[in-house]
């Protein structure tokens, strides 16, 4: 009944972590029984090393939360010896967020985690919190092809393209990733927001800007959510607010296949398997499943008129 499938994974259930919002699982061992998630979601890995943004760098906002964090992590090296194998104790399935400056930064990472044996990967397309938007493929359609195709060519596991809310339309973007050969799209990273402190008059991060998201993002996400699901045929991982059994359900209708939970868990490091017991509850109450709820929007979509009638119509 919660059983779906991102291309070739296949996953227990829709539920999945956000990257960067639950570590890499490990941090949340003690909370909840996490054999019982769909699956788990690194922190962006990078190649070497990165200190991040200098603090604030977190800050609650109205149903929200901005972060500038920067992608700090310790590097590809430190996380195929030490975080990895601690991941692997504890039973989902493995999707691991990576992040590079330059497409060959992404295709070595790629090869490093294939070799090391995962089950997905995650491309970050979308980091609003670095350096002149550095990270930022994902505002270009062609930077997002080439990167995704690059990715795909060296990799022997799903990968799921992230993209940015950031951009006028998402859709021409979301094309580029499936043109690329993307098994999959993420959708969508954090919008860029500000919070300011009136009493210094200056930006209360210290990058100025940063990621929002939580629930106050959540409109936005399933919105962009049902749009890529209208222009792409891959499968969709929504992510942006979901915090209740009867959220991942309305994105699951709006155009995806599994949600990432992300925020939530900041609240609640135990959210993921309530929502699994919540979505098997609900759906047995309306006699469906995961599968059968997934597009179901697009699929009552009104048909287009026949093309006879509408050719008249057309200027000259
Ligand atoms: C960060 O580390 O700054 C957040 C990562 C992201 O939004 O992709």
């Amino acid at each position: 009944m919660l059983e779906t499938k991102l291309g070739s994974l296949r996953l227990a259930n829709p539920v999945l972590s956000a990257s960067g919002t639950y570590g890499s699982g490990w941090e949340g061992r003690t909370f909840s029984d996490l054999s019982r998630v769909g699956g788990l979601v690194s922190k962006t890995v990078t190649l070497r090393p990165r200190h991040g943004n200098p603090p604030p760098r977190i800050w609650e906002t109205a149903s929200g939360m901005l972060n500038s964090i920067g992608l700090e992590n310790k590097g590809v090296e430190w996380f195929l010896a030490d975080t990895l194998p601690k991941m692997r104790t504890l039973g989902p399935k493995l999707i691991i967020n990576i992040g590079g400056e330059t497409l060959a930064e992404f295709v070595q990472l790629a090869e490093l985690f294939c070799s090391a044996g995962i089950d997905a990967l995650e491309v970050n397309l979308s980091c609003p919190n670095v350096q002149e938007g550095k990270l930022l493929f994902s505002t270009d359609p062609r930077m997002t092809e080439r990167t995704v195709a690059a990715v795909k060519r060296v990799a022997n596991v799903p990968v799921f393209a992230k993209l940015s809310p950031n951009v006028t339309d998402i859709t021409p973007i979301a094309r580029a990733a499936e043109q690329g050969g993307a098994d999959g799209i993420t959708a969508i990273n954090t919008l860029i927001g500000m919070a300011v402190d009136w009493r210094k008059q200056k930006p209360v991060l210290s990058r100025g800007i940063g990621g929002l998201s939580g629930p106050a993002i959540k409109p936005v996400a399933l919105r962009m959510v049902h749009e890529v699901a209208k222009c792409v045929r891959i499968p969709i991982i929504g992510v942006g607010g979901a915090r209740t059994a009867e959220d991942v359900l309305e994105f699951l209708c709006a155009g995806a296949s599994a949600v990432e939970i992300g925020t939530a868990s900041f609240v609640d490091p135990a959210v993921f398997v309530g929502i699994v017991d919540d979505l098997e509850r609900l759906l047995t109450e309306v006699g469906s499943s995961v599968g059968a709820m997934s597009r179901s929007m697009l699929r009552n979509l009104p048909q287009p008129p026949p093309m006879h009638g509408r050719q008249a119509e057309l200027p000259r």
